[in-house]
């Protein structure tokens, strides 16, 4: 089981397209996949057709020690197999607005960092691949998220020259590994809304790349309407728009990510 928390503090950079995205993808691949949504605002709950204000439990039960992960996930419908594939399984662990108390919450608990890793290590055996959807923003909810986390993925919005929030998250990540999680790797960065007839988007990910010495996966996922849209029917640009760009993109670097891990640069 590989556990993957997709963070970047800063906000509207595709982080919940990106984890939603590579969920399915993997689950086409006949993965048994979890979806961890860690984010107040639920997007990804929304997103996988969730109303997050008609749930019972979250994972704020889960992290305030009130419920077991277990009885909180929620059994969403797999993706139609990729060919030479079989059935594969796609669960959520839903978030609410509750959440954003979590934070107070856990800020006098002794081992707050390791709640999300103690709840999710219970139920690891039954997933080949857990993705973390993490909040924009460096606190509580994040570093749990990193913590229980085997590596990270930074997605990086290519319409900005301004990633001086990687270098932030890197010394976050760094922190991570000096108190909480020494083995925890980067796994790279994704270009997401990268528009190739820019030179800005191809500055991006060359700064990104030698700068902070991270790999920037390939493919590169483009700017698509077909992805905005996608979350507004309570689907990922996968169902919503099979065969376009995007879609495919999200399918090889979920390829990718399937793979063992190599030995990384950071
Ligand atoms: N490749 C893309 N092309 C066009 N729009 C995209 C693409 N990827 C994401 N978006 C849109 O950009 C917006 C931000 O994406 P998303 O919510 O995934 O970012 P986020 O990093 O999770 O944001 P937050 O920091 O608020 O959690 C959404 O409206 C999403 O639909
Ligand atoms: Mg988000």
């Amino acid at each position: 089981m590989t556990t993957t928390a997709v963070a970047n503090q800063k906000g509207g950079v595709a982080k919940t397209t990106s984890v939603h995205a590579l969920g399915v993808a993997m689950a086409e691949r006949g993965a048994a996949v979890l979806l961890v949504d860690l984010d107040p605002q639920a997007s990804l709950s929304w997103a996988c057709g969730v109303d997050p204000e008609a749930l019972d439990l979250s994972v704020h039960d889960v992290l305030l020690n009130r419920a077991k992960a277990v009885e909180v996930i929620l059994e969403l419908d797999p993706p139609q197999p990729a060919e030479g594939h079989g059935v594969g399984v796609l669960h959520l662990l839903p978030s609410t607005i509750d959440l954003a108390g979590a934070e107070l919450h856990l800020l006098t608990k002794t081992g707050r960092e390791y709640v999300l890793r103690k709840a999710l290590s219970k139920v690891a055996t039954t997933y080949d691949h857990v993705l973390i959807d993490c909040p924009p923003s460096l606190g509580i909810l994040t570093i749990n998220g990193l913590t229980a986390a085997d590596e990270v993925l930074i997605p990086l919005q290519c319409e900005s020259l301004s990633q001086r929030g990687v270098g932030q998250l890197l010394d976050t990540i760094d922190d991570v590994r000096d108190y909480t999680n020494p083995d925890l790797a980067v796994r790279g960065a994704i270009a997401t809304m990268f528009d190739s007839r820019t030179k800005l988007a191809h500055q991006v990910v060359e700064q990104v790349g030698s700068e902070y010495d991270i790999e920037v996966l390939e493919p590169y996922v483009s700017k698509s309407v077909k992805v905005a849209e996608a979350p507004s029917r309570g689907r990922s640009v996968l169902s919503h728009a099979p065969r376009s760009r995007s879609a495919e993109a999200y399918r090889q670097l979920a390829a990718q990510l399937m793979e063992p891990r190599r030995g990384n640069r950071r």
